[in-house]
């Protein structure tokens, strides 16, 4: 994409409008190894090389993010919203367009990727992919094998008959529930047809990726490049 100088070294680093101007205005900024004079000029962001004072900035073509969702944010990009899980990204990251590949409701809690890489949460979430995501469920009643014969089969919503689900039962009253598509309240939908409510939702893998243990709730950082390949994987 073509961007003005001043909107690549802001998205990039942590400098103000305010101070890439005074870098550039006092010869310190260099793109593709010429000497850069005005904020306003144009450079394609994915070819460029960028230098600042003595220092090579590393250009990061998209981020990825894994957030472990706390509960009480939506999934929505309006920042407006208090409550936009976008709100709990650090600064840095805002000033990019970031957003989240696929929504957990707003009571959900876990694995959530936040990215600017349109492409990216396409693959991820789209159902003719077949990535699967994985939940720890909590219902109100018993879980039954009759539940999981009936996800098995594909659980028939107001919206269509659901793709084959995998659902296991790990306690009397919770079990992990694995889907390859993503439909609104899907799960809380999926148990509420055996007269079920789900009390706890937590998402713990997309693709091979399972929510890391040492990520608390609430806490959010970049994937490592092996993260972004198991979170692909089917
Ligand atoms: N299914 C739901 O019902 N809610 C979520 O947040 C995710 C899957």
């Amino acid at each position: 994409m073509i961007k003005r100088i001043d909107r690549i070294i802001s998205e990039q680093t942590t400098y103000s409008r305010k101070e890439i101007k005074k870098l550039i205005s006092k010869d310190m900024v260099y793109a593709n190894d010429e000497l850069v004079k005005r904020p306003e000029t144009k450079f394609e962001e994915k070819d460029i090389s960028l230098r600042i004072g003595n220092e090579d900035i590393d250009i990061k073509k998209n981020i990825y993010l894994i957030l472990n969702k706390p509960k009480g944010f939506v999934s929505t990009t309006d920042l407006i919203n208090e409550n936009s899980v976008l709100n709990l990204l650090p600064e840095k990251y805002q000033k990019r367009n970031m957003f989240p590949a696929g929504r957990l409701d707003k009571d959900t809690t876990g694995l959530m990727i936040i990215t600017d890489d349109g492409e990216f949460a396409h693959n991820i979430l789209a159902p003719n992919k077949h990535v699967k995501k994985v939940y720890e469920v909590t219902i109100d009643i018993p879980v039954t094998t009759t539940m999981k014969e009936e996800f098995e089969k594909g659980v028939e919503l107001n919206d269509g008959v659901c793709k084959s689900s995998i659902l296991n039962i790990t306690g009397e009253y919770t079990a992990e529930v694995t889907l390859t598509e993503g439909r609104y309240h899907q799960i809380k939908r999926m148990f509420g047809r055996f007269g079920a409510t789900v009390i706890e939702l937590n998402r713990i893998c997309i693709g091979n990726l399972y929510l890391p243990k040492d990520l608390k709730i609430g806490e959010i950082r970049e994937l490592t490049e092996n993260e972004l390949l198991l979170i692909q994987e089917k």
